[in-house]
């Protein structure tokens, strides 16, 4: 079936796994990339496939409502698939305007585009989707406890060393919102608009809350990554508080891959939650970072310990997130396909041998951010 699917964020981190999987996986289907290339998005992320007849990049801002329906009208949309947002939790300390701006407003402007479209059409509705990507952090955080509980239904273990939970309580679909941060705020508002405009217009909808994903192309201001480049360059490890916060982490294909499925199958107006059943401690993390990238840059075993420095904590820092994902393994068959060790292994590798790639990325306004975020703290 051909099918006509905007991606929007799709220079992005995880919008290019996105593209490029869907691409290649549906040669029938066109993909229209709509994002406006902010410091988070580059065009590099996607230079393996931006010549295939069934890829085109639209550079446009998700707010400017003309455009969005100019969008939508010009490549006859079938579907869109929401990923657009400014997503860096630090950043919306400091700048919540423009996170209330993209994920809300953004959001908006692009849900009322595709409804005044798609009720043009004789059709309506029907055959239509609106997939709105958002995180688990809406559902605000978890306390440390013994765990006990929920087990993960995967057929494989999330890591090969290490007791996978930190506390009894997971999120699930129906965990009630309860947003710290101005970005989870905004997502957090931005899926209100998402479950408004299926029960208020009846658009057909279906919302995806996923964990902290890790891997290539992730931009380095993100934990992981500019921890890998920090070692590389010997520079100061800055673990926010005491490194006590636990996040639940999975490879950014794994949830392409179960973006994919969602999409496809998910059931109308559902809520489906995509987690790895994978925590780790922040302090853990960076002492496995330590190791992988001491032994793959040839280091002395210890040789980065001495980076680690404890800085003040994030205003308003999660304590725990964890997903319980029991329900689109259900339903849908979805479970991650890496453990963590290996997926990380696979990330360092990625970026000491795309160092052009990080200094492209990292180079202009991005030093000025780093610099005043870490300097005094
Ligand atoms: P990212 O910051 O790497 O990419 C965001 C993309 O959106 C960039 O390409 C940027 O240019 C584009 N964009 C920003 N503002 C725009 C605008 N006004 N108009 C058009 N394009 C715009 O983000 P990411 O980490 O890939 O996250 C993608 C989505 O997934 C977000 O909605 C985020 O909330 C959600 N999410 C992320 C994670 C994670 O761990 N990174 C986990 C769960 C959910
Ligand atoms: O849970 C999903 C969310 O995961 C996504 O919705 C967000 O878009 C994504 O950015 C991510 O949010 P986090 O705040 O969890 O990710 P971040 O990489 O910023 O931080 C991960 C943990 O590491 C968090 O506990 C804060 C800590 N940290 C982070 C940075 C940047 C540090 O200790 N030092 C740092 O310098």
């Amino acid at each position: 079936m051909t099918r006509n699917i905007i991606i929007t964020g799709g220079a992005g981190f995880i919008g290019s796994h996105l593209v490029r999987l869907l691409v290649n996986k549906y040669p029938d289907y066109h993909i229209i990339n709509v994002d406006k290339l902010t410091y988070a998005g580059n065009l590099a992320n996607l230079s393996d496939i931006e010549n295939y007849p069934n890829y085109t990049f639209v550079k446009a801002d998700i707010c400017d409502y003309d455009r969005m329906l100019e969008v939508m009208k010009m490549y006859k949309v079938d579907a869109v698939i929401h990923l657009a947002a400014e997503s860096h939790v630090d950043r919306s300390i400091t700048d919540p305007f423009t996170f209330a701006r993209t994920n809300v407003m953004g959001t908006l402007t692009l849900l009322q585009a595709a409804r005044i479209y798609w009720e043009s059409l004789p059709e309506k509705y029907e055959g239509k989707r609106f997939h709105h990507v958002s995180t688990d952090e809406v559902y605000g955080a978890l306390e440390l406890t013994d765990p006990d509980g929920v087990e993960s239904p995967f057929t494989t273990a999330a890591s090969s060393e290490h007791h996978h939970a930190y506390g009894r309580d997971f999120f699930v679909e129906t965990t009630k919102y309860n947003p710290h941060s101005p970005y989870s705020a905004a997502k957090a508002s931005s899926d209100h608009f998402v479950r408004a405009y299926h029960d208020t217009y009846g658009m057909p909808v279906v919302v995806t809350n996923c964990s902290n994903n890790y891997g290539p192309y992730q931009f380095p201001e993100k934990f992981i990554p500019l921890f890998i480049n920090n070692i590389r360059l010997h520079r100061p490890l800055p673990v926010y508080g005491r490194g006590e916060n636990v996040r639940d982490w999975l490879y950014v294909e794994d949830h392409a891959r179960a973006l994919d499925l969602v999409f496809h199958k998910g059931k109308d107006a559902d809520t489906y939650n995509i987690g790895g059943f994978n925590e780790w401690k922040n302090i853990d993390i960076v002492r496995l970072l330590v190791r992988t990238v001491d032994r793959l840059l040839g280091n002395p075993e210890g040789y980065s310990d001495s980076l680690v420095t404890f800085v003040t904590d994030r205003a308003g820092h999660d304590l725990r997130y964890a997903i319980d994902s029991r329900k689109i393994y259900r339903e849908l068959g979805w479970e991650p396909s890496l453990q963590f060790e290996e997926g990380l292994e696979k990330t360092v590798r990625w970026y000491l041998e795309n160092q052009q790639w990080v200094d492209d990325v990292t180079s202009g306004d991005y030093q000025k951010y780093y610099e005043s975020m870490y300097s005094g703290r």
